[in-house]
C-alpha cells in the first residue's frame, strides 16, 4: 500500500512538471512540428538516432533530407526554449536538468582529486550549453584515429565536412588592424549554418598579453581551426552576427523540423540496442527519463540502422548494456555478451581546462573588472549590448602549450 501511494504521488507529481513542460513548449510549437509523443510512435523507422544532441541533430536533418526516409530521434533531455539560452550568458548559467553532472574517479596526476565532469542532457546537446568557443582538434589528434584503423577519419577526411558546417565572418578592419586579430577562412570555413565571429570590440589588456606571450616564445598561430591547435590563436565564437548562439538545434533542427518523416522524441532515454542472431542491430528500447528502474520499456525497430550520437560519456554506455564491451565487465553485470570489445568505455581524452590569474601592478582600462567598478563604462558597455556589439561574448583562449617533445 505505501509503495503504491509512493507511486501514486510520483506519478502527479509528474503530471505537474508535464503540464509545466507543455506550457513552455507550446508557446514555440511552431519550431517543434516533428515533435512526438510515445503515443505517436510507429513500430519501425528506417533510421532510429540515438541522442538528439550536437552531431546527432546534423545526422538526422542530413537523412531526412531525402523525403523518402523515415527518421527517428530519441533525445534524453527536453527543448530549452528559454530565450536566455542564445545570449552569451547562457554559457554560464545553466539549467541543471540540461546537464549530467558527474564527479570523476580520483584522478592519480592531480593528488587523487575529483572532477566535475558535465554533458548536456538537452536538445543540441552540449551545442546547447556549450560556451562557443569555436575551436577543432589538431590534424595530429584526428590523423591517430585514422591509424588505429578507421579510414576517412584522419584530418584531410574530416576538413571537408568542418568546412561545410561553418560560414566566418571577418570582424570590421579596424579592429582587426588594432588588434592583429588572425584568422585563415580558406584552410578552416566554408558556407555552411553554423555561424562563427569576433565581437567588434575587445579589452585593451589583450594587447599586452599579446606581446607577453610573444616575449617567453610562445609560438603564435594564424588560426586554430584549420589543423594547428597549439600556442596561442585567436578563437572566434560560434554566434551569429547578434552574437547569439549558433547551434545545432537553430543550424540543422530548426531548419527541418517541417520534415513529415523526421520525428523526435524527447524525454526518453535508450536503454539498449537489440541484436539478431546475425549481430544485427535491429531496434532499441526505450524509457522514460525519471521514471523507476524497471518501469515499462517500448521497443522499436530499425529498418535500415541505428546511430549512436549519446556523447562521450552515454554512447559507450549503451553499447555496453547491449552486450558490446570487455566481457569480464558484462559478465560481471549479467549482460550477455555480443561483441568482446575491450576498447568500449576505455581511452577517454578529455580536454583539462585551466586557468592562471595574474595581479597586475598598473591595471589597465576598462577591464573586466571595470563592469563593476565603473558605471559610466557599465552604461556603455549595456548599451553596446542592446545594439549587439557587446564584449560579453567571450573574446578570445589560448590552448596550453604543446611542443614537440
Ligand atoms: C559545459 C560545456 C562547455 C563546453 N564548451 C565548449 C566550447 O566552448 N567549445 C567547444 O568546442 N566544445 C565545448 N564543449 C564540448 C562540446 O559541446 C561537445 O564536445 C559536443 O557538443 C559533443 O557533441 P556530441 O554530439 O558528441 O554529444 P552531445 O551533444 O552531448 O549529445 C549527446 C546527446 O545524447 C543524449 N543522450 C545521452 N544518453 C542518452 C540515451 N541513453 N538515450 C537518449 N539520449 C541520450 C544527451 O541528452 C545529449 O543531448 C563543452 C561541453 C560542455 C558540457
Ligand atoms: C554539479 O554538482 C556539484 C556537487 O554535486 C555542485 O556543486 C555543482 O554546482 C553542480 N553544477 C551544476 C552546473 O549544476
Ligand atoms: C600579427 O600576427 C601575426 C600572426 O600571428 C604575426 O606574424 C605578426 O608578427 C603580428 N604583428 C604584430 C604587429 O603583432
Ligand atoms: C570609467 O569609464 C569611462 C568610460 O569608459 C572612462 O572614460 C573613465 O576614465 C573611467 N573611469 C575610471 C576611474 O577608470
Amino acid at each position: 500500500m505505501a509503495r503504491l501511494t509512493s507511486r501514486l504521488l510520483g506519478l502527479t507529481q509528474l503530471l505537474a512538471v508535464l503540464g509545466a513542460v507543455n506550457g513552455y513548449v507550446e508557446m514555440f510549437s511552431g519550431l517543434q512540428a516533428r515533435q512526438i509523443n510515445p503515443g505517436q510512435l510507429a513500430a519501425a523507422y528506417d533510421y532510429i538516432v540515438v541522442g538528439g544532441g550536437h552531431s546527432g541533430l546534423v545526422i538526422a536533418n542530413r537523412l531526412s533530407e531525402d523525403s523518402g526516409r523515415s527518421v527517428l530521434v530519441v533525445e534524453y533531455g527536453y527543448f530549452d526554449n528559454n530565450p536566455a539560452q542564445v545570449e552569451p550568458a547562457s554559457a554560464t548559467q545553466y539549467l541543471a536538468r540540461n546537464l549530467f553532472n558527474l564527479s570523476s574517479v580520483a584522478q592519480p596526476g592531480i593528488g587523487n582529486r575529483q572532477g566535475q565532469v558535465y554533458a548536456a542532457s538537452v536538445v543540441g546537446g552540449g551545442s546547447t550549453v556549450n560556451g562557443m568557443l569555436f575551436d577543432r582538434g589538431s590534424a595530429e589528434d584526428y590523423d591517430i584515429w585514422e591509424r588505429l584503423g578507421n579510414p576517412g577519419w584522419g584530418w584531410a577526411g574530416l576538413l571537408p565536412y568542418f568546412k561545410k558546417s561553418t560560414t566566418f565572418t571577418p570582424p570590421s578592419p579596424e579592429l582587426t588592424r588594432e588588434y592583429n586579430i588572425t584568422w585563415d577562412i580558406e584552410g578552416a570555413y566554408g558556407n555552411g549554418p553554423i555561424q562563427a565571429t569576433f565581437p567588434d570590440w575587445q579589452w585593451p589588456g589583450i594587447k599586452i598579453q599579446w606581446k607577453a606571450w610573444a616575449e617567453v616564445g610562445m609560438p603564435i598561430n594564424i588560426e586554430g581551426a584549420a589543423g594547428d591547435a597549439f600556442g596561442a590563436y585567436w578563437v572566434p565564437s560560434n554566434v551569429d552576427q547578434q552574437y547569439r548562439r549558433s547551434y545545432a538545434r537553430n543550424g540543422y533542427w530548426d531548419p527541418a523540423a517541417n520534415r513529415a518523416n523526421l520525428k523526435l522524441l524527447t524525454g526518453y532515454r535508450v536503454n539498449e540496442v537489440l541484436f539478431n542472431a546475425n549481430k544485427r542491430a535491429e531496434s532499441v528500447t526505450i524509457q522514460e527519463r525519471g521514471s523507476a528502474n524497471g518501469a515499462p520499456t517500448i521497443t522499436v525497430r530499425a529498418t535500415q540502422e541505428i546511430i549512436l550520437c549519446a556523447g562521450w560519456l552515454h554512447t559507450p554506455q549503451i553499447l555496453q548494456r547491449s552486450g558490446v564491451g570487455p566481457r569480464a565487465l558484462l559478465q560481471q553485470a549479467g549482460i550477455n555478451v555480443v561483441a568482446d570489445l575491450p576498447g568500449v568505455g576505455s581511452n577517454l581524452q578529455d580536454h583539462p581546462v585551466s586557468r592562471a590569474g595574474f595581479q597586475y601592478q598598473t591595471d589597465v582600462v576598462p577591464n573586466p573588472g571595470s563592469l563593476n567598478s565603473n558605471a559610466t563604462f557599465r552604461t556603455w558597455a549595456d548599451q553596446q549590448w542592446q545594439q549587439r556589439k557587446g564584449q560579453w561574448v567571450l573574446v578570445m583562449r589560448w590552448s596550453p602549450p604543446r611542443f614537440p617533445s
